[in-house]
């Protein structure tokens, strides 16, 4: 079977049905999702959270995207799952040129497609990645890697202002070629009219059910993550309390000398 790309994602909208993301940072994990029926695995800069310790995106590095995109990559089905990286803060925004170079570096690790947060502001670095045949997902709305000029992670484009700001970013990155868009913590109608207008899916994390499919960190739905969860979360595991029990238990059993057990020993 051919390799699943951008352009079968995109036929998903015409079709009517839904695009399922989540996030993935290495390969164990990217072998079981690549079994779940899930469209599209991202490593977001969120690796920044859920794996590095940090407080926020904004200290997540090329170097740790790069690390984690090999790792996805070397774990994910490609037949079944489009990969997509996160362009990490200050490594494509106001310079093309080193814009186009960080990409074809996260392209060379193994993802199919970078996604990168903005509109017009960041437009010029868009065209010259798509300019190398390079695909893009874009990101509006709320952007983390904005997060000190948004003043914290806040629902966005609550006043008409800035819902039409919205719309004209998401209708350029259109007409610019860029082929998806993440949509992230604004009013479930704002993100319906938006998904209304454009002929490319939008995916939405924490903006309503009318997207043309969904996002979620896969620690947040997974229950791993547990130092807070945002309301759009749905949690569909408790993994965070599984693993405590399971090494809870081992801890006893060799406190205890129950285990190796026979079974468990080489003879
Ligand atoms: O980094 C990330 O996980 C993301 C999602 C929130 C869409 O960008």
């Amino acid at each position: 079977m051919d390799k699943r790309t951008a352009e079968d994602i995109k036929k998903l909208k015409l079709n009517g049905e839904k695009i399922v993301m989540v996030t993935c940072y290495d390969a164990t994990m990217a072998k079981i999702l690549s079994k779940s029926d899930t469209d599209m695995l991202l490593v977001g800069d969120s690796v920044g959270m859920t794996k590095l310790g940090y407080k926020d995106t904004l200290p997540v590095t090329m170097e740790d995207m790069i690390h984690h995109t090999k790792a996805v990559a070397n774990g994910t089905d490609k037949e079944k799952v489009v990969l997509v990286t996160d362009m990490p803060y200050k490594s494509y925004e106001d310079n093309p040129k080193l814009a186009v170079e960080n990409a074809k570096k996260l392209i060379s690790s193994g993802a199919d497609m970078v996604k990168l947060e903005g509109g017009v502001e960041i437009i010029e670095s868009i065209k010259a990645i798509i300019n190398e045949g390079i695909k893009i997902v874009g990101h509006l709305g709320l952007m983390p890697q904005s997060i000190e000029k948004m003043g914290g992670y806040k629902v966005q484009c609550k006043d008409e202002q800035s819902q039409k700001k919205l719309l004209e970013d998401a209708l350029l990155l259109e007409k610019e070629g860029v082929s998806l868009i993440v949509l992230e913590g604004i009013p479930e109608q704002v993100a319906k009219m938006v998904t209304d207008k454009l002929s490319i899916p939008t995916i939405g994390i924490g903006a309503g059910k009318y997207c043309d499919g969904q996002v979620l960190v896969s620690d947040d739905m997974l229950g791993m993550f547990t130092d807070f969860t945002p309301k759009f979360v749905k949690k569909y595991a408790n993994l965070a309390e599984t693993i405590q029990n399971a090494a809870k238990q081992y801890s006893y059993e060799v406190k205890n000398n129950i285990f190796p057990e026979e079974g468990n020993t080489y003879k």
